[in-house]
C-alpha cells in the first residue's frame, strides 16, 4: 500500500467535488446534503486563500484516491477525512490519518486533533481509533449525535 498525499491545489476542485458529493460520503457530512457546483467552487477558492484550512489530497500510486481536511479553530485543529469508494474498507483511512497528522502536529502550538464524527458512522468511528483518537464527549446537534474524538500530541 503506497500511500501518499500533497497540498491540494486549484486543480483539484473537481475531483473534490465529486468525492464530495458521492453518496458514500455526503450523508456522513455535518451539512448532510449534496453542495452544488457553484457553492464548492466558491468556497473552495476561499479556501485556498486562507491559512486556517488545510487540505490534503490522498495519493496511490500518483492517483488521487481521497482528501484530508484540517481546520485550525480556537480549541484545536479539526480533521475530516473522505475516500473515494473504490478505496474505502481497505486501510487507508487510518494511514492517511496518521501521515498527515504527523505532518499537522509538526506545525508550532499544535497540540491537539479533533473529529467531530456521527454517532452511527461506525466505519469513521473505528478508523479514529485505530489511529489513536479517543471518544472524550458526545454532543446532540438537532436530531442527530456526534462523538467527538482527540488525539493529544506525544509529549
Ligand atoms: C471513514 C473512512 C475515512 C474510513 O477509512 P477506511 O480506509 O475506509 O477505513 P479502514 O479500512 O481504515 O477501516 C477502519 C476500521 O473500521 C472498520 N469498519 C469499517 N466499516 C465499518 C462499519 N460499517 N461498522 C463497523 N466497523 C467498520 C474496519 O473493519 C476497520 O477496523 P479494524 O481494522 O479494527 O477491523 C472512509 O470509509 C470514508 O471515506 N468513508 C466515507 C466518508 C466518511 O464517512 N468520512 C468520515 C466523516 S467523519
Amino acid at each position: 500500500m503506497d500511500l501518499s498525499f500533497r497540498d491540494a491545489v486549484w486543480e483539484d476542485a473537481e475531483f473534490l467535488l465529486s468525492l464530495r458529493n458521492d453518496p458514500s460520503v455526503w450523508p456522513h457530512c455535518i451539512q448532510a446534503r449534496p453542495v452544488g457546483r457553484r457553492e464548492h467552487l466558491e468556497w473552495f477558492k476561499d479556501v485556498l486563500q486562507r491559512d486556517d484550512v488545510k487540505i490534503f489530497i490522498l495519493l496511490q500510486d500518483r492517483v488521487s484516491i481521497g482528501q484530508v481536511r484540517y481546520d485550525f479553530k480556537q480549541d484545536g485543529v479539526y480533521v475530516s477525512i473522505s475516500l473515494c469508494v473504490d478505496h474505502q474498507g481497505q486501510g487507508f483511512g487510518v494511514q492517511a490519518l496518521k501521515l498527515t497528522g504527523q505532518k499537522i502536529f509538526s506545525l508550532p502550538n499544535v497540540m491537539v486533533l479533533k473529529a467531530l464524527i456521527k454517532e452511527n458512522n461506525k466505519g469513521s468511528l473505528r478508523c479514529f481509533e485505530n489511529a489513536g483518537f479517543c471518544c472524550v464527549d458526545r454532543e446532540r446537534n438537532g436530531n442527530e449525535y456526534f462523538m467527538i474524538m482527540e488525539l493529544r500530541k506525544a509529549s
